[in-house]
């Protein structure tokens, strides 16, 4: 997969290098760019912002740098990415949004600062390309790098041999299947003991169908606890008899 990000904070970026990503980069199975918008600022002082039509309170990000930087990204690989604007006003990010953009080839990401970008460059590519207004929450952070490492971490982590183990996220809090809608429960490790903790017995059972019963209990649990909007807007096919009784 390729990922292109056009920021005025390169350095915002630089987490990409590490960890889950920065492997997946270092082994080929990701390949990300990351671009300065004020190279395509082209006045003294590689101006991005301009004052709001309308008056109001900040500034709007200019059309000009983004049209000249996103026409070359474009140009420089095949055919059509999709495009992701982070904004709090956008869709929300959830993790069946994460699946579906782990299965394109190429995004590109526009994280905008100040009060976001002139509303013609979002039209403009909306003519051409797959264009996705995403935000990753109810708050309004600083700028959308933040948001950006969020979904590429995201996405990451679901590409075909990026993750270990690739029984890993079948589990995932969010995850489709049998236990979709449903909260990963509690994890445990060696020892057996710690500060005079045990675990639960169970887990030392060696019964896989006890194991299963025991952790489909725990998720339910702490989904009731934890979102219990989740479990209301749950079809009340996917629960059982036993859940019911909890
Ligand atoms: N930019 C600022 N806040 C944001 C949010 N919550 N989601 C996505 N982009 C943002």
């Amino acid at each position: 997969m390729r990922l292109d990000v056009v920021t005025i904070f390169p350095e915002y970026l630089e987490p990409l290098n590490v960890s889950l990503v920065g492997k997946a980069r270092a082994r080929g199975q990701l390949d990300v760019r990351i671009h300065d918008l004020r190279d395509w600022a082209h006045d003294k002082h590689n101006t991005v912002d301009d004052t709001p039509y309308g008056g109001g309170p900040g500034m709007v990000m200019k059309p000009e740098p983004w049209g000249e930087a996103l026409d070359s990204v474009i140009a420089s690989g095949e055919g059509r990415p999709t495009l992701v604007v982070p904004t709090p006003s956008g869709k929300p990010f959830t993790q069946q949004l994460a699946v579906e953009l782990s299965e394109k080839p190429w995004l590109v990401f526009t994280p905008a600062r100040y009060e976001g970008i002139d509303r013609r460059v979002i039209e403009e590519y909306g003519d051409r390309l797959d264009v996705r207004e995403v935000s990753i929450g109810d708050y309004v952070l600083a700028g959308g790098e933040a948001p950006v490492l969020v979904m590429v971490e995201a996405i990451a982590r679901l590409l075909p041999g990026v993750l270990g183990n690739a029984e890993s996220h079948r589990d995932d809090s969010f995850a489709p299947g049998a236990m979709a809608d449903l909260l990963e429960g509690p994890v445990y490790t060696k020892p057996p003991e710690w500060r005079g903790r045990g675990i639960p017995d169970v887990l030392l059972s060696g019964h896989h169908g006890k194991i299963a019963r025991w952790r489909r209990d725990e998720a339910f649990r702490r989904t009731v606890v934890n979102r219990p909007d989740l479990i209301e807007r749950t079809d009340p096919a996917a629960f059982d008899k036993k859940d019911r009784e909890m």
